[in-house]
């Protein structure tokens, strides 16, 4: 067992190196031409060759820097030391919009977050297709190219810009479906883009003003909700819940009562 704490710069260090690596593995796979390897929870729900790939290139990479790391990743779950015996663990989604993969949709990132003693510490999440990279500290702030991010100033929730998904099964898109067109009318527009990790890194440069959704796994939302909260946004889930698979909610603090309650209203956070 590692005794020490490390410090969130130097896990970031590593975070970066390995997920630059890791894009650049997907950007080759998807050069050479992907397809559908299994499918998961529905038809939907795809997993191609270089999502495994990837996780076990970041798997092998992480213990090769931190073997006394636990990890736990999108495509093979847990790994490492006994769940409490690391105080360090790696959560990685190692393509976070594998859809837009598939399709060759420029919209699509590593996702790498570590945690200490149960806190996410240090994030990156890297667009495979064009590079762009957003890192953030606990503490430290939120990044992309060097520049400090800070999310939209909106207070106005219906000139707002929501982002949000879709997870995927067919009774919980039908309950998110109604959610939204019941949500629509009161924002100035939705988008739906199809990788969580970069709608929460977009909304904390405010080229979204805010995001939700129900259903998100840690891997998901583990390094881009760190991003989003250094830059000044508010993540939370309903009623004063940590964000989690029963709803994520990253909104400026202006905004996030209003869309909290209108949310809260439509029962967003229930349905299968
Ligand atoms: C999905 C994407 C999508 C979100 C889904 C996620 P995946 O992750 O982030 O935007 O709406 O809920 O499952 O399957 O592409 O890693």
């Amino acid at each position: 067992m590692d005794g020490s704490a490390p410090r969130p710069r130097e896990l970031l260090e590593i975070a970066v190196d390995v997920a630059r690596d890791a894009a650049a593995t997907a950007h080759r796979m998807r050069a050479e031409g992907v397809s559908v390897a299994a499918t998961k929870s529905t038809v939907t729900d795809v997993v191609t060759a270089a999502d495994r790939a990837v996780e076990r290139q970041v798997v092998d990479a992480l213990r090769r820097v931190r073997p006394h790391d636990a990890v736990f990743g999108e495509e093979y779950g847990a790994g490492g030391p006994e769940a409490g015996a690391a105080r360090v663990r790696w959560v990685v989604d190692p393509i976070d919009g594998t859809v837009n993969y598939l399709y060759g949709l420029p919209y699509c990132a590593v996702s790498l977050a570590a945690e200490v003693d149960g806190e996410v510490v240090a994030g990156v999440v890297r667009n495979v297709a064009t590079g762009e990279e957003w890192t953030a500290t606990a503490g430290g702030g939120a990044y992309r190219g060097g520049e400090r991010l800070r999310c939209s100033g909106e207070t106005d929730l219906s000139q707002a810009l929501v982002g949000t998904g879709f997870g995927y099964d067919p009774g919980r898109r039908a309950h998110q479906a109604r959610v939204l067109a019941e949500l629509i009318p009161h924002v100035r527009d939705i988008r739906r883009q199809g990788a969580a990790a970069l709608d929460l890194c977009l909304a904390a440069e405010g080229r979204l003003d805010a995001y939700y959704e129900k259903g998100l796994a840690a891997w998901d939302h583990a390094a881009g909700a760190l991003v989003a909260a250094e830059a000044g946004l508010r993540v939370a889930g309903l009623g004063g819940l940590p964000p989690g698979p029963d709803l994520l909610i990253a909104a400026p603090p202006a905004l996030f009562q209003p869309l909290h309650d209108r949310l809260a209203a439509l029962g967003a956070s229930g349905g299968p």
